[in-house]
């Protein structure tokens, strides 16, 4: 199995570093987050309470619309309905509902083995999350935690989203959002947000994007003895 796990807190780039690191190495990008999210707007979809959820209904839900992971060149996209499901996923309702339902173990296992399969069929991944190093692939040859201040995280992300530069107030409350949802994650009691004690731990807010992916996809290729660029 070749794996490099990446985690961190939200916002704190971990997609898109996986997704540019697997470019450079010719792995393909996995993010497990896009599964919670899907699973998510299945349970949002069906009427589910996601914080008393009903765990079978969800399942049940998810299958019957073949909740799944279409491989499209190095990406996974989540699939619902037969269709890419990447905007329906990424709506305020899901990001408030998500960790509720990403807390409850028997969805962790459903995520997990979906992930893990995907891995011991032999497909080289890299992927991205909150407890990928410590609960989903233990065994990675390469584990990376990414973490940056929460006013960085969330200057970062609304530049992004928006295309513009934010008010202070706008990354004030963005941020007081991302500490929420961090908290949430990493206080759970099932796989918690935490970084392995045998990752290699980088502040991002210290480094370029070029960066961080270039200081990963040589760990990788070093790692897994991968062909120089
Ligand atoms: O990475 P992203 O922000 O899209 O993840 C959405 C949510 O999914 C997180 O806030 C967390 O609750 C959950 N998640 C998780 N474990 C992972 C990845 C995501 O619990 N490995």
């Amino acid at each position: 199995m070749r794996v490099v796990a990446i985690d961190g807190p939200a916002a704190s780039g971990k997609s898109s570093t996986a997704r540019a690191v697997a470019r450079a190495i010719g792995f393909h990008h996995l993010d497990s987050g896009a599964l919670y999210r899907a699973l998510t707007r299945v349970a949002l979809d069906a009427g589910l309470d996601p914080v008393n959820l009903d765990v079978p209904a969800l399942l049940e839900q998810a299958e019957r619309r073949g909740l799944g992971l279409r491989p499209e060149g190095e990406d996974f996209v989540p699939l619902l309905d037969g269709a890419p499901a990447e905007q329906l996923i990424r709506t305020p309702e899901v990001t408030a509902a998500v960790s509720a339902v990403s807390a409850v173990p028997a969805v962790r296992d459903w995520a997990n083995a979906r992930m893990r399969a995907l891995a011991e069929a032999g497909v080289p991944v890299v992927v991205d999350g909150r407890d990928i190093g410590s609960v989903v692939f233990p065994e990675a040859g390469l584990k990376v935690f990414l973490y940056a201040d929460s006013v960085v995280r969330a200057l970062r992300r609304l530049v992004q989203q928006g295309g513009r530069e934010p008010s202070n107030e706008e990354v004030f409350a963005e941020a007081e959002r991302l500490k929420a949802r961090d908290k949430a994650d990493a206080s759970r009691a099932v796989a918690p947000l935490v970084s392995p004690p045998d990752a290699l731990e980088l502040d991002t807010s210290r480094l370029t994007f070029e960066e961080q992916v270039d200081g990963i996809a040589r760990l990788a290729r070093t790692v897994y003895r991968l062909p120089a660029p």
